[in-house]
């Protein structure tokens, strides 16, 4: 039986974070074993929220460096750009017809994010109607599941929505995808935010031993704690959080001795240190080397262009025909 296809994104933010990693690098790379798996640097989708453009194409490159450094492997898991597929683009065309704005005005991660980014009174046109780019980016490739955070199933969901309604509309075209959910819960940052490039609270891929270290020892801690021999509360710590996902087998221990006033947060913070250094050791050394191969890398790219190119063109000969149009 053919394998089923997955395709998912991310934004060329530049270098990757933990975060990045646990909450969706990780899945991908377990994920491509058993799925015909396209991934793609949403590049277009940048243009939501910032016009600023003229870093966008090395930031691509440097996502792509950070898959391949973590082990998604270009022979099962094409990596492309979407603006290079300009197909996306028509797609998208097609299926902003079939849904209202009021529906899209009703996306709760799209209300959020004019939230956090005061943008209520005027978004932009393109801004509120990128769940359907994002629609188009998944229909393309007739993907039957699509990987993302809990926070991008709202656009799954719409996609699903556009997929039924074309269908019904024009011929039966798309498959409606499943959403797969990342499993690990959110990194916290260092802050105890959400870890963002944004919000300066990340430990990046590409972190050196003694930055990660330098990272480490500014997390937040418990502040009613004074002296390590106060009890501690590993529920809420950061430190705790990054314990848990990469060194669980000590996990449990960790916790009571924290509790008990045996551990304290600076102890706790080198172990973790050398535990999250160890972790990123062979990605920041596969990094280097595609640092300094990069024309390497382009050509990965190139060659993941080429394999999204002849099925996104497939597609669209489907979806002309379907509208008898083009
Ligand atoms: N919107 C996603 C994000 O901000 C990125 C993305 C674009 C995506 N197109 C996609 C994710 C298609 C999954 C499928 O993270």
């Amino acid at each position: 039986m053919a394998k089923k296809r997955i395709l998912s994104g991310m934004r060329p933010t530049g270098r990757l974070h933990l975060g990045n990693y646990v909450g969706a690098l990780e899945n991908w790379i377990e994920l491509q074993k058993t799925y015909d798996s396209y991934h793609m640097v949403a590049d277009w989708h940048m243009l939501t929220t910032s016009l600023e453009t003229k870093n966008i194409r090395e930031d691509s490159i440097e996502v792509v460096i950070d898959w391949l450094a973590t082990g998604l492997d270009p022979e099962k898991s094409p990596m492309f750009v979407q603006s290079h597929i300009r197909e996306h683009a028509e797609l998208h065309l097609i299926l902003s017809m079939l849904v209202t704005v009021a529906r899209l005005q009703r996306n709760p991660t799209v209300k959020e994010q004019a939230r956090d980014l005061g943008l209520e009174a005027n978004m932009s046109y393109g801004h509120l109607g990128y769940p359907v780019l994002q629609a188009a980016d998944i229909l393309l490739y007739k993907a039957d599941a699509v990987p993302v955070g809990e926070d991008q199933a709202p656009h799954v969901e719409i996609t699903r929505e556009l997929a039924r309604r074309f269908n019904f509309v024009f011929q039966e075209v798309f498959p409606e995808p499943e959403t797969i959910l990342t499993q690990f819960a959110r990194l916290p940052g260092l802050d105890g935010k959400k870890m963002s490039k944004s919000l300066n609270n990340a430990i990046y891929l590409s972190d050196s031993p003694e930055q990660v270290s330098k990272s480490m020892m500014q997390a937040y801690t418990d502040p009613t704690r004074m002296r390590k021999t106060d009890p501690g509360h590993p529920e809420g710590c950061v430190v705790f959080a990054y314990h848990e996902k990469f060194a669980p087998e000590t996990a449990e221990q960790v916790c009571a001795d924290c509790k008990a006033g045996a551990l304290g947060c600076v102890d706790h913070k080198r172990q973790m240190a050398q535990v999250v250094s160890e972790t990123l050791e062979p990605i920041r050394e596969k990094r280097i080397y595609f640092e300094t191969h990069r024309d390497e890398v382009k050509d990965i790219i190139r060659a993941g262009d080429e394999k999204a190119r002849t099925v996104a063109v497939q597609t669209m000969e489907d979806v002309r025909k379907a509208v008898c149009l083009g």
